[in-house]
Formats: structure tokens, sequence, C-alpha cells
């Protein structure tokens, strides 16, 4: 690691070339480890940009902000874009629609803020290898648009994208972070997809509709830390499915949405099993669900491995 942290270093140098970079930050681990290694490799050239998609899960802008700014001293610029990706997406429930058009979106506010900025050469993203393979570069088949690879318009106005972590798999950038300093909370932070909850909100994608998946997905979060099992599993969450279905509620019928609960265990994320989670963790988060979620009836999980499913829903 510590020869790929310093290889890495001065490739990052060499293709910057003393231009200013600009560092897109997501809040998960690949963009954070290329962050803070470029901000190793040019110091102050770098500027990070986070812009707040409004797809983020509970409170995590927040936490972003303060690691960036306050610990890492890093300039760190967050664009509050929320109303503007809703707008772009009123009424698409078209999975890949809606990935090619949070993925433009996404670039053309880059492009803006670096146009704010001045003259910006060069734009860092944290694409790892399994975007690469499954968005059909490399000569592999597409499976999805990532969000990050396939799905960038090709008009980009940068002179280079540079892409520090795109020979390395998931595993490996935890590593690279742990090495690099980053807190192991943030090391360790379960993956979490570029369009973020947009793809785990089936059908469409209003405010109300994602605030309460952030609901029941931050409780969801919270029971398996409780059981301690955060570190274990790679990957869990909860998804909006987007089906009503009938109950009861204070003896009176209700017609409300239903969330699906995933937990998956996988090594390289190209394939995956569902984990068996203990079933009183199940039925807590099924009941905090249902009763501190408004809006939520029912809680469903999802056993299915990759393939044939995929770890998102869309
Ligand atoms: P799928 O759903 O393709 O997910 O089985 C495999 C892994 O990739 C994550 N994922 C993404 N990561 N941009 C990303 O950076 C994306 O657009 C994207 N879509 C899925 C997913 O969460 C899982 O860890």
């Amino acid at each position: 690691m510590e020869t790929f942290i310093k290889e890495s270093c001065e490739s990052i140098r060499n293709e910057a070339a003393g231009r200013p970079v600009l560092c897109a930050l997501s809040g998960g681990v690949d963009s954070a480890v290329c962050a803070v290694l470029t901000h190793q490799a040019v110091g102050d050239k770098l500027t990070c940009l986070f812009v707040d998609t409004g797809f983020m899960r509970k409170n995590e802008g927040d936490q972003i902000t303060a690691l960036f700014r306050d610990t890492y001293d890093i300039d760190l610029i967050r664009v509050d874009a929320e109303d503007r990706f809703l707008a772009k997406l009123k009424g698409v429930t078209d999975p890949e629609r809606k990935r090619k058009i949070i993925g433009e979106e996404f670039i053309r506010v880059f492009e803006e803020e670096a146009k704010k900025l001045g003259t910006i050469g060069c734009l860092v993203q944290g694409t790892i290898y399994p975007d690469i393979i499954e968005s059909g570069e490399d000569g592999h088949k597409q499976v999805k648009s990532h969000h990050n690879v396939g799905g960038m318009p090709l008009d980009i106005e940068f002179e280079s994208v540079i892409e520090p972590i795109k020979m390395l798999y998931k595993e490996d950038v935890r590593r690279c972070a742990v090495a690099l300093g980053l807190p192991e909370a943030f090391a360790y932070r379960q993956p979490f997809p570029g369009p973020g909850l947009a793809v785990r909100c089936l059908g469409a994608l209003t405010k109300p509709r994602l605030d309460l998946l952030r609901e029941a997905d931050a409780i969801f979060r919270e029971e398996i830390e409780k059981a301690g099992l955060h570190k274990e599993i790679q990957q869990y969450f909860a998804v909006l499915i987007g089906v009503q279905s009938v109950g009861v509620r204070n003896d009176e019928r209700c017609y409300e949405e239903a969330i699906a609960l995933r937990a998956i265990a996988t090594r390289d994320f190209v394939t995956a099993d569902s984990v068996r989670l203990p079933y009183e963790l199940i039925e807590t988060a099924a009941r905090r669900i249902t009763s501190e979620v408004k809006g939520v009836n029912r809680v469903v999980l999802d056993v299915t491995p990759k393939p044939p499913a995929t770890v998102e829903w869309e």
C-alpha cells in the first residue's frame, strides 16, 4: 500500500502538471481516498467539491463536510443541488434514465462550479475497477451504467480526468484509506452508489418519498450497528420498493408503502450473497420502521444473491 500511495501521488502530480485540481467528493471511501491522495500529491492546488444531490443518507452531508474541512483542512465547496436534481428527474421512473440524468447533471454542476473557480485543468474521480467492468468498458458486457463511468457525457470540459484508484477493488481501497490515516469509521464505511438513494427509491423521486426512505434506512443501519454487525456485513440498506399494500393502523384500514431490507456478503461486488441476519434484528427493524416512519406499513426482506439480482434494485 505504501508503494501504491507513493506511486499514485507521483502520477497524480505528473498528470496535474501544476494545474489546479478539482476532486469529486461523494462521501464514500473511494472519493475520500482520492481526495486525500490528491491532497498529499498537490496540496492546496486541490479543491474538493461535494454536490449534495438530495440522495444522500441521513446526516451524511454534514459528516462529510466536517471531516474534510475540519480534520483534513481540505478546501471543500458544498453545493446544495437537491431541487435541481429533483426537477430534472420529475416523473422519471426508468432506472437507466434516472442514472443517466443523475450522471449528466452531476457533471454539469461540476462544470459550472469549476468555471466559477477559474481555470481548473483536472478532475479527479473515484472510479474503481468493478465500475469499469460493469459499465462495459475494458471489454466487458454492460450491466448498468455506473454514474462515474458509462453515464458520463462526452462533452466534458475538463482537460483531463484523473482516476487514481481505477485499478483497485473495494478491499484495496479500504486498506489504502487506513494507510492514509482516514478514520476507521470512514475507511470501513459501506459502499454507496453514486446516484445514492435515487436507485433505492423505485418509482418517482420526490422529497417526501426520499425522506421516508432515509428514515427507514437510518433505523435499519442503527439496528445493524447496535448488534455489532456493521464491520462484518459489506453492505446493508433499505429500499423503497414502490409497492403500496393494505394494512391496519389504529383499527383503521391503511394503504401505505413497503420497505425492503437488504444485507449482502461479497468479496468483490461482482457477485454477492444475502446475509442471514439474526431474526430478532429483522423483527426489531421492521417494528421500528413501521411505527417510526410515517407512511410505511410493511417491511420485507430481500434474500436474493447476485446474480441473478444486482446489489442495488436499480
Ligand atoms: P450492483 O447493483 O451493480 O452494485 O450489483 C455493485 C456495487 O456497486 C455499487 N454501485 C455503484 N457504485 N456508482 C458507484 O460508485 C454507481 O452508480 C453504482 N451503482 C451501484 C453498489 O452499491 C454495490 O456496492
